[in-house]
């Protein structure tokens, strides 16, 4: 092993492995503006790439064992691992994931050293775990020459947190990271992977602010949820509840269920309403009743996000807002006026730190 220092900040690959890497490759972040927990009832969703990316840089390791080693920056943290044996660690669930799932389609994955720079926020909603996981897999294929198209690297990336990293997520995430810009919105149809651009409504601009309140999706009722939509859809007597168009068909189901369904049916008709409307009055008012519905039907927020809205939702220039991602913590989002997100950060941080929170600006990453 060539490892020759690391930690007390040292960040780079040539100061952790003494060479320099092989392929480095990218992913970025994600926020969702509209469809949330739609992509695992196969709805639609309405995500757009962040600035903040993850790199994954990568050599072939010179050892001759058949230990892989992974540093990443952010954690300071380096963790060893041979394939066929997951790391305990949770962010190398996510790389060990992936190689191991390129490895069951055919990738000759050699033993590596690999180095993970991000400036994704992690645990705030945006998607840090895509972002590892599609660059992870954007780098085997630039090393390995093997050819992975960008739906077959969502997809395999996708398989890698379910099956690595405890989360029934849905494709969403994976898709956005791999697929999504920054100037435009991904309008994505789960079920078929159909998807097109969407620009944002004009005079408008994305606005993402953090609770304060972490959330890790694994450890929160994500699954839970997940498995009452599988519930209500059996009740139902359908595959998903993407099949759904009749809101009033939940009212037959015991609560929660009808809850939960008239969140999804109501959710997928505001995603498809928004990526047609081309108006950012009407866009923020489907984003403030996704926040209601998300609170109310699907129960997924908490006192803070709610606070944080609320705040958002107030201010003369925010045109709509809601809490972005799985919820139970995490961020919210806003559209906005474009020439105003430094002015309203500003007003909204410091009436909710007034009420005794603290949060912060996670989009734009710099003003
Ligand atoms: C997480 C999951 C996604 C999606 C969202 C909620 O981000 O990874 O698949 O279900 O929550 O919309």
């Amino acid at each position: 092993m060539q490892l020759r220092f690391y930690g007390g900040g040292v960040s780079s690959f040539e100061a952790v492995f003494g060479n320099s890497p092989e392929v480095v490759a990218r992913a970025p972040g994600r926020v969702n503006l509209l469809g949330e927990h739609t992509d695992y009832n196969e709805g639609y969703v309405l995500p757009i790439a962040i600035e903040q990316q993850t790199s994954v840089s990568v050599s072939v390791s010179h050892s001759n064992s058949e230990q892989y080693a992974l540093y990443s920056e952010t954690l300071d943290d380096i963790v060893y691992f041979t394939l066929g044996k997951s790391p305990t660690e949770h962010f190398a669930t996510y790389v060990y994931g992936c190689l191991m799932e390129a490895r069951a389609v055919g990738v000759k994955v050699p033993v590596l050293d690999i180095y993970i720079q991000s400036d994704v926020p992690m645990g705030a909603g945006l998607s840090s775990s895509a972002a590892l996981e599609v660059a992870t897999l954007r780098v085997l294929r630039v090393l390995t020459g093997f050819p992975l198209d960008d739906v077959q690297i969502a997809q395999l990336a996708q398989r890698a947190e379910i099956q690595y990293a405890g989360v029934r997520c849905g494709i969403m995430d994976q898709m956005a990271a791999s697929l999504a810009g920054t100037r435009e919105a991904l309008l994505l149809d789960t079920l078929t992977l159909e998807r097109r651009l969407v620009p944002l409504p004009p005079a408008s601009a994305v606005l993402v602010l953090d609770s304060g309140v972490a959330r890790t999706l694994a450890g929160s009722g994500y699954n839970q949820r997940r498995a009452e939509c599988e519930e209500a859809a059996r009740q139902l007597g359908v595959s998903t509840l993407r099949d759904l168009q009749d809101v009033s068909l939940a009212d037959a189901l015991p609560e929660p269920l009808s809850r939960r369904v008239r969140h999804i049916v109501s959710e997928n008709a505001r995603v498809l309403r928004a990526a047609e409307c081309n108006n950012a009055e009407e866009f923020g008012m489907l984003m403030n009743a996704s926040h209601a519905s998300l609170r109310d039907d699907y129960e997924v927020s908490v006192s803070q996000l709610d606070q944080l809205v609320t705040l958002l939702q107030a201010h003369p220039d925010v045109y709509g807002a809601r809490l972005t991602g799985a919820g139970f913590g995490g961020a919210c989002v806003a559209l906005c006026k474009p020439g105003s997100l430094q002015q309203i950060s500003e007003a909204v941080l410091q009436d909710y730190s007034n009420v005794g929170l603290k949060g912060g600006v996670l989009v734009p990453p710099h003003w």
